[in-house]
């Protein structure tokens, strides 16, 4: 263990100083905390049908450009399909379960869901992690800051209502739906991010509390 002794802090400060000047171009505190709070995750079943503005969708793409990246590599990769192109993703996506799954496990209803998410939603965006050939940065850091890039995306969504949530699994992190969208054998995609407007109330999320997560030191042991 470390040798710290462990402080419990009761976090009931009403008093908060804000460090920030009037040129400062920082956004307001109380915003991004409800920004982040309300982010859900809201699937193509509870999308209405509605298209999103492209604009939107590029301005989702834009902020997730921001994200942090170690020594500048910005491995992100993005795959707008949209349109008549979400039916053949759909389709591809449901083949690729067909074939990656022994036929005595393969479920219909799975390759159906495949298909009725894409063509659900008004945008699928695949992401991928692009791997510099130097491979000076391990892996995990290029893999998280794609996750970080994703979250920017999925924040922007929800500051223009618009619904999202990421799919994972072994069909869309295959290497079947990697060569597809012509990514190399040492790229990884790490999700679909679907979109659309949704049909039902913006959903009311749900955390353990922070406080068992989390363990502060302050004073060394013993001092
Ligand atoms: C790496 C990652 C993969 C995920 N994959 C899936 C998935 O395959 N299917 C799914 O329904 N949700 C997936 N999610 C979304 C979570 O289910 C969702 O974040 C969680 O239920 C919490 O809900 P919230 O996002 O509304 O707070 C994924 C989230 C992350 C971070």
């Amino acid at each position: 263990m470390f040798p710290f002794r462990r402080h419990v802090v009761k976090d009931d400060s009403t008093d908060i100083h804000v460090n920030k000047r009037r040129s400062d171009p920082l956004p307001n505190p109380e915003s991004v905390g409800t920004l982040i709070r309300t982010r859900r995750s809201i699937k193509p079943g509870q999308f209405d049908g509605r298209r999103i503005d492209d604009v939107i969708v590029r301005e989702m793409l834009e902020n997730a450009n921001w994200a942090p990246t170690h020594g500048m590599t910005e491995p992100w990769r993005f795959f707008v399909f949209c349109d008549e192109v979400l039916n053949s993703l759909g389709r591809k996506l449901a083949e690729i379960y067909r074939r990656v799954t022994p036929s005595g496990a393969f479920k219909p209803a799975k390759a159906e869901k495949l298909l009725q998410s894409a063509i659900r939603s008004s945008h699928v965006i695949a992401f991928a992690m692009k791997r510099q050939e130097s491979r000076r940065i391990p892996e995990i850091e290029e893999i998280q800051a794609v996750a970080c890039a994703i979250q920017n995306l999925h924040l922007t969504a929800t500051a223009y209502g618009v619904g999202g949530s990421w799919s994972s699994g072994k069909v869309i992190c295959s290497d079947q739906f990697r060569d597809s969208l012509g990514l190399d054998v040492e790229d990884r995609v790490l999700g679909l991010f679907y979109l659309g407007f949704p049909a039902v109330p913006w959903p009311a999320g749900e955390r353990s509390p922070i406080a068992e997560k989390v363990q502060w030191f302050r004073a060394a042991e013993g001092v």
